[in-house]
């Protein structure tokens, strides 16, 4: 108030001016930096003396030096120096340069964001000219909202894929994990998800994979959805620091929006590249490793990341994230794999030997479960999918039975049906990339049954549906 009213009095003048420059630098954004200077430098972490009582870990420092100014993250906090991590793999550091700190790392969403494709520090990478900054700067190291305060997950939604929308149906703001080894088909169905009509957003961070297919995932999946969509990507050839960002800049894109009302779709894949790249950060740091090579952060920040999605705080929206889980070699208890099951609400298997057969997308209905199914379900569907179940199982038990000729048709009536009806079953279930999202997956099973079944079978219990 004082500022203002020496301003309005000296409008213009000399005081005036200082007046402006006293409101200016009483905002912390533009407060005077602490600095320090370079100690020693190392292959992926330099050090820097005078800033450790002034950074926290996890913050970012500027790096200034001949070709310009350079971000990097702290990543150990020790009395005398700090350990960091620059962005930017090659930048040239010098001992002495000067560092100064700059706080969180901020990324200010937009609508006009949509469409767009952009990399970790929020740049756009598409070549349709620059991108407007938002009103409200986030920091990408945000937490998630006190669980207390979240609003409760129980709208279901259709995803359009009828192996999901028949044997594990998602709510809005649920958690869900796609687990399978590369080329079974990952990247495939999440592409398919992301065209769920129930989302006003989707938010699609694409971490570590090759630059192809990066473009064949924005330009082919996304399509018509693209409008709505906003792609943040780094690529398996940027260094550790931006593929590690990448997912946090998207979650906390897509929180900008859920805090706007909208019901956004947060798309990850992979998390495992993602854990690998804490890896590389953290072992350059010099953490130790304690699970496969896995040092303790990247069990922090796994669920650091994935609890930021779901349900906003009442009165806002949603985010659902749907998540790729690399498992090597087919392994399915690798930490990764194991530590981010028990964070999420639902997992999907992906079986390469279904790929193999041709069977796509490759989903293990036995093996996936979504934790919040039965919100989605009515009653009869609950029950239809557990009867769908258990022929699938007896029709899989004794698939080894049969193929060796120890099974007699008409000796177990229940196998008898499982027989007639499994492979008609996963028939529907096949879908590819290319065919319209389906709009009632229960009919369409019942439609295929009633016609294999032959009209009025009275044998048939799921047929007559
Ligand atoms: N639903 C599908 N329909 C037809 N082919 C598919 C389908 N899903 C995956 N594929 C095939 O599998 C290949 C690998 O899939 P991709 O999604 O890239 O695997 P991942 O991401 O697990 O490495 C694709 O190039 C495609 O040929
Ligand atoms: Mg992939």
């Amino acid at each position: 108030m004082m500022e203002a009213a020496i301003l309005d009095a000296v409008n213009g003048g000399k005081l005036g001016q200082l007046a402006g420059l006293s409101a200016r630098y009483a905002d912390p954004a533009f407060s005077v930096a602490h600095g320090g200077h370079v100690r020693t430098i190392a292959a992926g972490h330099y050090t820097v003396a005078g800033l450790s009582k002034h950074v926290r870990l996890g913050e970012f420092v500027a790096h200034r030096s001949a070709t310009g100014i350079h971000l990097g993250e702290v990543v150990r906090v020790e009395p005398d120096i700090i350990y960091v991590c620059p962005i930017e793999p090659g930048e040239p550091i010098g001992i002495g340069d000067t560092v100064i700190r700059k706080g969180a790392f901020r990324v200010a969403p937009d609508e006009s964001w949509c469409g767009r494709t952009i990399n970790s520090l929020g740049e756009p990478i598409d070549g349709k000219g620059p991108i407007a900054r938002g009103l409200h700067p986030r920091s990408i190291a945000n937490t998630a909202p006190p669980s207390m305060t979240r609003s409760r997950v129980e709208k279901g939604f259709r995803t359009g894929v009828r192996a999901i929308d028949i044997f594990s149906p998602l709510c809005l703001g649920q958690r869900l994990g796609i687990f399978a080894g590369s080329g079974v088909g990952k990247s495939t169905l999440l592409s398919m998800l992301a065209r769920a009509d129930a989302f006003d957003k989707v938010v699609i961070a694409l971490v570590g994979e090759r630059g192809r297919e990066v473009r064949e995932f924005i330009e082919d999946t996304l399509g018509e959805h693209m409008s709505k969509s906003i792609a943040i990507v780094a690529t398996s050839d940027e260094s550790p620091m931006l593929r590690k960002m990448a997912p946090l800049v998207a979650i906390t894109v897509a929180e900008h929006f859920r805090d706007q009302g909208d019901n956004v779709l947060f798309i990850a894949d992979s998390v495992t590249r993602f854990a690998h790249a804490i890896r590389e950060v953290a072992v350059a740091a010099g953490e130790p490793p304690i699970a496969r090579g896995y040092p303790a952060s990247v069990f922090t920040e796994l669920p650091r990341l994935l609890e930021r999605a779901g349900p906003g705080v009442e009165g806002t929206g949603t985010i659902t994230a749907i998540i790729s889980i690399l498992v090597d070699g087919d392994n399915h208890n690798d930490p990764i794999a194991d530590s981010t099951r028990g964070i999420l609400d639902g997992h999907i298997v992906l079986d390469r030997s279904l790929a193999e057969e041709g069977r796509y997308p490759p989903i293990n209905p036995l093996a996936s479960i979504s934790r919040l199914a039965r919100k989605a379900w009515t009653e009869d569907q609950e029950k239809l999918v557990s009867r769908l179940k258990s022929l699938v199982h007896r029709y899989e038990e004794t698939r080894d039975l049969r193929l060796i000729g120890g099974y007699r048709a008409g000796s177990d009536p229940d196998l008898d049906m499982a027989i007639k009806q499994v492979p008609v079953i996963y028939e529907v279930l096949k879908q590819t990339p290319g065919e319209k999202p389906t709009l009632d997956a229960y009919a369409d099973l019942a439609n295929a049954l009633r016609a294999a079944a032959g009209q009025g079978n009275p044998q048939s219990a799921i047929a007559r549906r």
